[in-house]
């Protein structure tokens, strides 16, 4: 059993689902077999997140680069991300969540782009929970999409380069609105973030587990907020030390 503070949880939550392919194969099925299974994880994960209390829960469904993979999985994911918004749309409003999405949404198919829309405004008001999807979502990509518009300021005379500051970056990044997660999870075994809210992870504890997506339960969630509950985040800073005590507990970060 695994043992979680209630007092010190994650605020935000972010997960690359990795492995719904590994996990198809090795039962001899088709790729899109372990998407559809990736989905029904995706709908417990959400339900195991609200009632342990995590405030913002962001899951990578569809990266920029993933537009590459062949159209039938594309295709497939399309389909799930639909009949996810729809069959999850009660849920998602009874409890209290609001749905959003990050990345270029532009690009998904109309009958995804609608279900989304819906959605995301029905919910907007809730409070409880917010559960974001990142779709057709690149970080590199809108830190690149950042630095066109400052590029634009610039050049009109409205701002000078020495005024560019990590903060005039953060209005213009769409992710850094979602706030930056405290934890990030990648299950299926690979030891990189692939793209994934570059500029808010900066500090994010990470989290890799070989469990591939479609097997991942709540026991494996309650694991990853525990090994982040063991970790010490100092933001850069150095552990506050009592005066004249090296045996202090840690405590609060404080600058030097
Ligand atoms: C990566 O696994 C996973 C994806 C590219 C898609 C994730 C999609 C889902 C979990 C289901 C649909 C989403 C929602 C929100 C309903 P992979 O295919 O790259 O796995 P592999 O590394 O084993 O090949």
């Amino acid at each position: 059993m695994t043992l979680i503070d209630a007092r010190n949880l994650p605020r935000h939550v972010g997960i690359v689902m990795d492995g719904n392919g590994r996990w198809a194969e090795l039962r001899g099925r088709p790729r899109t077999a372990g998407h559809r299974a990736g989905s029904h994880a995706v709908r417990r994960i959400v339900r195991v997140a609200r009632r342990l209390g995590i405030e913002q829960l962001t899951l990578y469904a569809f990266s920029e680069q993933n537009w590459g993979r062949p159209d039938d999985e594309v295709d497939a994911l399309m389909l799930l991300l639909q009949e996810f918004l729809v069959s999850e749309r009660d849920e998602i409003l009874d409890n209290g969540i609001h749905l959003r999405a990050v990345g270029n949404t532009r690009k998904l198919p109309v009958y995804v782009r609608e279900a989304l829309d819906e959605l995301s405004a029905r919910s907007a008001a809730n409070h409880r929970m917010v559960l974001s999807l990142a779709l057709s979502y690149g970080g590199r990509e809108e830190i690149a999409e950042a630095a066109r518009a400052l590029a634009t300021q610039v050049r009109d005379g409205t701002l000078r380069p020495e005024d560019i500051t990590e903060a005039s970056f953060r209005p213009l990044i769409p992710s850094v609105s979602l706030g930056d997660p405290d934890l990030l999870i990648r299950t299926g075994g690979e030891l990189r973030i692939s793209n994934f809210l570059l500029w808010g992870a900066a500090y994010a504890e990470l989290h890799f587990t070989r469990c591939l997506w479609p097997d991942f339960t709540a026991d494996d969630l309650y694991e990853a907020v525990a090994s982040y509950q063991g970790r010490q985040r100092r933001f850069g800073l150095v552990p506050f030390v009592r005066p004249f005590s090296r045996l202090a507990e840690p405590a609060e970060p404080t600058a030097i």
